[in-house]
């Protein structure tokens, strides 16, 4: 449950837009671990993929892409350690990838072994350009490699009926590949698997690399959700990379398309430029007041843990999670935000309309006092906001006038941002002196 306040609705001239919203959060599926973890220069030891997979409970995802057991022992120890510690909880189920090789997916079984939940991932790219160029195949042939991957699934796991298994099945390269060619693919799988709407089968649709506008890849969706046989036998999730930059408009079209699961990436990690980035997808349905069913009220632990672990530094300007996404320097901004702050104190029809802030800081854990900071742009309602909130101190208007000039003739004279201290010193030199 939450308690937080969307920005209001925004006034269109015609009712019947938008055509499509979104009403209601995904399936989430994070694979921080998996796509996350290969694209990384220094890939993470054990000890901070448990740490990245604490903080992804903490968030509340509850189905955890953990690695490519068959891809080497240090995964496979790691996922077996992982099931073996018993720190998975009862509602979270992690989900492995394989190749479509026996060995492999007989691998990927023996590493989740005592696992009370599973699901097995696994994938083959069906588009032409590897087709012809990676393989030389056929799509005869293609096809054939995912329902030999399926009945190695279906086989392995019917050996080992303690644990609760889900399948996901990806034909990799989806957004580039010919749509009734990857409906066939899928539904020779379907034939393997037998999914019921009780237990359905996940049809994972990757934007392998970004190659076109977001709109084509809702599209692509849609068509496959409307051609696919026992469309309620099957969850559809999306899988976006973001090398055009719009991974995450593509997985929001997608939604509004009709799929009902995300993968991605807390803050965009990932392959490239990125898997589509959850937190963003996330916020975005909390500012229009859904709620996303995701925790990211401490957005700083989010971000020290992920730069951590990944050791790759946060943007600044990531959207909600950047250092300098609550800051204000002109002062323009500063003023409509100090007067934003002013009529949000007294709006109690549950919505947040502060200027220049599409959502309250403090939802995400971050604080007032670094909304407003002070350089040479500075107007001089940033400065009185400063002196208010360290001091308690309200200047009179005359007074802001007067003393915003010395604040910038002190901005101007050291080149840099001002700190608390700095206005403070200044107030004291030019009013208080000894
Ligand atoms: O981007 C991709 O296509 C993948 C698949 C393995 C799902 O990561
Ligand atoms: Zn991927």
């Amino acid at each position: 449950s939450t308690k937080y306040r969307p920005f209001p609705p925004i006034d269109l001239p015609d009712r019947q837009w938008p055509s499509r919203t979104i009403t209601r959060a995904p399936r989430w599926l994070s694979t921080d671990l998996r796509d996350g973890n290969q694209a990384l220069i220094d890939p993470m030891d054990a000890e901070k993929k448990t740490r990245l997979f604490d903080l992804l409970v903490q968030v509340g995802l509850k189905e955890i892409e953990v690695g490519f057991p068959s891809a080497g022992a240090t995964e496979f120890d790691f996922i077996s350690g992982l099931v073996k510690t018993g720190r998975i909880p009862d509602d979270v189920a992690i989900q492995v990838l394989t190749q479509s090789r026996r060995d492999l997916i007989e691998t990927s079984f023996a590493s989740l072994a005592g696992a009370k939940t599973a699901i097995v991932h696994l994938y083959n790219a069906v588009s032409p350009a590897w087709r012809k160029i990676v393989f030389g195949m056929t799509r005869e042939q293609v096809k054939q490699i995912a329902i030999d991957g399926a009945k190695v699934l279906r086989d392995e796991a019917a050996k080992r009926p303690d644990t609760r298994w889900q399948f996901e099945y990806s034909p990799e390269t989806f957004s580039t590949a010919e749509l009734d060619f990857s409906v066939e693919v899928c539904e020779a799988v379907m034939d393997v698997l037998q999914p019921t709407p009780d237990a359905p089968i996940i049809f994972n649709l990757p934007a392998t690399v970004e190659c076109a506008t977001p709109n084509v890849y809702a599209d692509q969706i849609e068509w496959f959700g409307r051609h696919i046989r026992h469309r309620d036998a099957c969850v559809i999730s999306l899988h976006t990379h973001n090398d055009r930059g719009t991974g995450v408009a593509a997985a929001e079209l997608g939604m509004m398309a009709g799929a009902d699961r995300v993968e991605g990436c807390l803050l965009g990690n990932g392959e490239r430029t990125g898997n589509c980035d959850l937190v963003t997808v996330a916020l975005n349905l909390y500012t229009q007041g859904v709620d996303p069913r995701l925790d990211l009220s401490d957005i700083d632990a989010v971000v020290n843990t992920i730069q951590y672990c990944t050791n790759l530094p946060v943007h600044p300007r990531t959207p909600y999670a950047g250092d300098l996404v609550f800051t204000a320097f002109s002062g323009s901004h500063q003023d409509a935000i100090k007067k934003g702050f002013a009529a949000q104190g007294a709006r109690n029809d549950g919505f947040w309309e502060v200027p220049y802030l599409p959502i309250d800081p403090a939802d995400l854990g971050r604080s007032y006092e670094a909304v407003i900071r002070v350089n040479s742009q500075s107007g001089k309602g940033g400065v009185a906001w400063v002196i208010e909130q360290d001091r308690g101190l309200k200047l009179p208007k005359r007074l802001q006038a007067d003393f915003s000039r010395h604040v910038q003739a002190l901005a101007d004279e050291t080149s840099r941002e001002l700190g608390a201290a700095d206005i403070w010193g200044r107030f004291e030199a030019t009013y208080l002196p000894r």
